[in-house]
């Protein structure tokens, strides 16, 4: 493998040691492995560039940093100055890392290579699909949110800080977020492998009201 990617790799998990379960190395490693697959069924893409923003984009995520939003790209770029990069690929990198977050969906920023384009679509399958269920489970866990309420409506938000301080239960984030996302994806790869991942959801989500409310024992 390449020395660089390999010592990026060193330095992503170190710095994600501590990290909460969905958004640790193992949710880069998966992130990385889908960028490469998506580009080499695309066809296109600078291998180099979309393996290092992969690798970086949840360096420093806001959601743990006490509400950082530049922070990530900055600690990618400090560390991709040491790797002795021309300074126009180091620039790329960091204008995916600091756009490829969701934010709610209330972020306008975007840029459009396709660099950046396959390492959002890579980032947003983690998010949907069985291990998506299993991240937004484990994060609303880790923010001791409830499972589900039926009695808590959907909520609007004003703002990604609004979106971000919600306490709403799991099973709202799937309406919020993650159904959103086969209809944001950028490349025709991510598109398909979206929707695979997409009805998959819906199938659980069948299945979770269903047991929600179990027949009752009178009646049977
Ligand atoms: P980004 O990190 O791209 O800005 P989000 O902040 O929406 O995206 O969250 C990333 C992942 O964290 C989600 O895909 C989900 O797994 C989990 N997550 C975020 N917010 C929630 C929430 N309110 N409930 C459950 N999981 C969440
Ligand atoms: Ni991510």
């Amino acid at each position: 493998m390449n020395q660089i990617i390999q010592s990026t790799i060193v330095f992503v998990k170190e710095t994600l040691a501590e990290a909460e379960g969905g958004h640790d190395w193992f949710h880069t490693e998966r992130v990385w492995k889908t960028a490469r697959h998506i580009r080499e069924k695309e066809g296109s893409g600078n291998e180099l560039i979309i393996e290092l923003a992969a690798l970086l984009h949840d360096i420093s995520d806001a959601k743990f940093n006490g509400g950082d939003d530049e922070k990530g790209s900055l600690v990618a770029r400090d560390f991709l100055v040491t790797l002795g990069l021309e300074k126009e690929m180091v620039d790329h990198i960091e204008a995916i890392i600091k756009h490829v977050s969701y934010k709610g969906g209330f972020s306008q920023d975007h840029i459009s290579t396709i660099e950046f384009q396959i390492v959002q679509d890579a980032d947003r399958l983690d998010a949907i699909g069985a291990i998506g269920i299993a991240r937004a489970f484990n994060y609303g866990g880790f923010k001791n949110r409830p499972l589900h309420n039926p009695a808590m409506p959907l909520q609007e938000y004003q703002d990604s800080k609004a979106y971000h301080k919600s306490d709403a239960p799991t099973i709202n984030h799937f309406y919020e977020k993650l159904l959103k996302l086969k209809d944001l994806m950028n490349t025709e790869t991510g598109k398909k492998m979206a929707q695979e991942r997409h009805n998959y959801m819906l199938q659980f989500l069948d299945r979770f009201y269903s047991e929600w409310d179990p027949p009752s024992a009178d009646k049977s």
